[in-house]
């Protein structure tokens, strides 16, 4: 059955065993809600959006259809992942939404952080909502709502829109599917590492919304943006060869917008710095640093400065959460 809330005698799910049946629950409890209808999922490629898609695609296979809008603001490889994994892998009905333009391009010149939010949420929504009115017969739409977000929601700290703020034109169209709904993010990734998908996806760090839209502080330009991106991608690998993914719980690249002075090859460049941010928390309202051996700050410190174009310096930030967010905007 799908439950509505938690019940309190709910076992929570830490083993391969508890999170196969809880799949088989869930699957034969969304076989008979949906029936032979068609079902919409906004694909994300984070692990919630993930684990609903993999739990569909498995009840339902085809009536299921899963959008995935590339804002622009993906980090490196994303999109092509979520391709791979889901349309190649899966066989998943995907439709890909490359809107990468049209964000970037309301996103010109704005440089106020709340702005910047604000646009790509709006947008992204207007580009969901066009997508899924070029659709017939769909009567429902799943989320990857999970139980914080719920709880979250309750105590007034996050809001939780229903329809995840679609017109009402289309949201009053769907009847919502929430099949992790009940689940704590430990027990989503379990079930996801059940349903067979791949370890990078289901224990990836938690990625904003705005996505690297934050990373690049101050109106994002398409040369600053990819500093970030490619820097990003460094930093990613080298936690991945060096044994840090999955054990730092956070880690990225930011890249300001200002210039300083350097030199290079004997002539004066005139470049933005990276700043490296790693962090460690159990509840994101406070942060510590994450202090990296000094050859593995050596080596990413010249990887960037090599391989990235426009970089001329490298930043570690040291500050905790308080006085500072783990984001920049
Ligand atoms: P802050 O910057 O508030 O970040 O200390 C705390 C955690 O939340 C993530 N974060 C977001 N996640 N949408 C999200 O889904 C957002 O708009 C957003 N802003 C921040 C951030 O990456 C960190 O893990």
């Amino acid at each position: 059955m799908i439950y509505d809330r938690r019940p309190d005698s709910m076992e929570r799910i830490t083993t391969p065993e508890l999170a196969d049946a809880f799949i088989e629950e869930q699957l034969a409890a969304l076989r008979e809600q949906i029936g032979d209808k068609k079902v919409l999922l906004a694909l994300s490629g984070g692990v919630d959006s993930s684990v609903v898609a993999a739990m569909l695609i498995k009840a339902v296979g085809q009536q299921l259809v899963c959008v995935h809008v590339n804002h622009g603001l993906l980090i490196k490889g994303e999109t092509e992942q979520v391709i791979e994994v889901f349309r190649n892998q899966m066989n998943a009905n995907l439709i890909y939404v490359d809107a990468t333009d049209r964000f970037l391009d309301k996103l010109a010149g704005v440089s106020d952080p709340e702005q910047k939010r604000h646009i790509i949420g709006e947008e992204f929504i207007d580009v969901f909502a066009e997508e899924a009115r070029k659709l017939d017969g769909v009567e429902f739409l799943a989320q990857g709502t999970i139980w914080p977000d719920i709880l979250e929601s309750e105590a007034g700290i996050k809001a939780h829109h229903n329809a995840g703020g679609l017109p009402e034109d289309i949201a009053s169209r769907f009847e919502l599917v929430e099949p992790v709904k009940i689940l704590f993010k430990d027990e989503v990734r379990l079930v996801g590492k059940q349903l067979g998908l791949p370890d990078g996806m289901v224990y990836r760090q938690p990625f904003p919304g705005p996505g690297l839209g934050v990373r690049c502080p101050g109106a994002i330009t398409r040369d600053r943006l990819a500093a970030v991106r490619e820097s990003d991608a460094i930093l990613r690998e080298e936690f991945a060869k060096n044994g840090l993914e999955g054990k730092v719980w956070q880690y990225f690249t930011v890249v300001p917008d200002f210039k300083s002075t350097g030199v290079k090859n004997g002539k004066r460049t005139f470049d933005w710095p990276c700043i490296i941010r790693a962090i460690n928390t159990t509840d994101v309202m406070e942060v510590s640093v994450e202090h990296l051996p000094d050859a593995l700050i050596d080596h990413i410190v010249s990887r960037i400065l090599a391989e990235v174009p426009g970089i001329n310096r490298v930043l570690y930030d040291f500050t905790p959460k308080p006085p500072a967010t783990v984001e920049y905007e």
